[in-house]
């Protein structure tokens, strides 16, 4: 087992390891004062380990309420987040207990925004059982729901007090989710660390995940750290994102986040000239994601400016020199259109 610790607005540990589902009750125990637990999760995961991470919590003293709801993005909503606010007042969890996200970014997004507004803020702990909450979502504290008009709209920044990250959930993991979830892993490597990098060109698929996961949480835990609130170095774990949300959007989210961001990658890799383009677009290749896109420069760019965060007249691209050295470039939107051409 692996602990990394984040020293932010709240300090706390991230435990990465084996088998560490059946250590839930005695960790969280270990944060005191709690005498009843809400485990939130939703229908996919709840049946494969509700089960197990509910009996933990029993066995370590919790009094558990479940609350699960239908597995999804169209999930992540007011509806939802309204229903869990309610299930807490009347099942009576007071300041001092606890919330448990068990499942992927969506549970864990908004089980982490009720914890955050719940009687002004109650702890929570993150278990991730995808890769990509395993190495982005659960740690950092952005927590959020979706709003009709986009996505994220509505949300808070609120550290969780403790990510289980237990490795053995990612065997049960669709192919294809676990390849989306590769390309945000891949993302870190070009950010930061080419010996990640390298350790992923050798192994591919079947990388050493506690290892991978571990730098990949190190790695963000150090950004969070620097820029806690997004707004400088935080920034840069947007890499492929700006692009990568156009192709997505623009295939009425058919195409999945990851692989739309692996597009991103590569599209941004070729139009800023990196001198490592090439291994980047073999590392796509060789984890099964796309390294190009069915849309035009137009489309990309109308669907990614929709987003209803961005500025009107510039965006902040961010933009591989090398591996482990990438660079935020304000570019004005004026330029976006020839940019994304170049690297179609
Ligand atoms: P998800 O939670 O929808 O999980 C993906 C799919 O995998 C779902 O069908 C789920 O039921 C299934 N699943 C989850 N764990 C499983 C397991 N162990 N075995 C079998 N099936 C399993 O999606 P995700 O990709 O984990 O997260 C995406 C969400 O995360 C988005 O809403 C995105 O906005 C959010 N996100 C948040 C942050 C952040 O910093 N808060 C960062 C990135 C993404
Ligand atoms: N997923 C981007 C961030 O946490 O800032």
């Amino acid at each position: 087992m692996n602990t990394v610790t984040v020293s932010a607005s709240k300090n706390y540990d991230i435990l990465i390891g084996s088998g560490l589902m059946n250590q839930l009750g005695s960790l969280a125990q270990k944060l005191g004062k709690a005498q009843k637990v809400c485990l939130v999760s939703e229908s996919t995961v709840f049946p494969l380990y509700g089960e197990t991470a509910a009996d933990s919590l029993k066995s370590a003293g919790f009094t558990v309420v479940t609350f699960v709801f239908p597995a999804g993005e169209e999930s992540k909503n007011a509806q939802t987040y309204l229903a869990l606010l309610n299930f807490l007042a009347e099942n009576r969890l007071t300041r001092s207990d606890l919330i448990v996200a068990l499942g992927g970014g969506v549970v864990g997004d908004l089980a982490g925004f009720a914890a955050a507004t719940y009687l002004r803020g109650i702890r929570f702990i993150q278990v991730p059982t995808t890769l990509l909450a395993a190495v982005d979502s659960s740690v950092g504290g952005k927590t959020a729901i979706d709003l009709p008009a986009g996505k994220n709209l509505a949300g808070a920044f609120c550290q969780p007090s403790l990510v289980l990250c237990d490795t053995d959930t990612l065997n049960t993991l669709p192919r294809e989710i676990f390849r989306d979830g590769c390309a945000e892993v891949i993302k870190y490597g070009i950010l930061y660390d080419p010996v990640l990098f390298s350790h992923l060109e050798k192994h591919g698929l079947d990388f050493d995940r506690e290892y991978v996961i571990t730098r990949c949480v190190e790695l963000k835990r150090d950004v969070v750290m620097e820029d806690e609130f997004d707004t400088g170095a935080r920034m840069k774990l947007n890499l492929g994102h700006t692009i990568g949300h156009g192709i997505e959007a623009k295939s009425n989210f058919t195409l999945s986040h990851g692989k739309a961001v692996a597009a991103g990658i590569a599209i941004v890799s070729r139009a800023s000239g990196c001198k490592d383009t090439p291994r980047i677009l073999a590392i796509l290749r060789q984890f099964g994601l796309p390294t190009s896109t069915k849309e035009t420069a137009d489309d990309i760019l109308c669907y990614a400016l929709s987003d209803k965060k961005r500025s009107a007249d510039q965006v902040n691209l961010i933009l591989p020199n090398a591996i482990g050295d990438c660079a935020i470039v304000p570019t004005p939107v004026g330029q976006l259109k020839s940019f994304i051409q170049a690297g179609l």
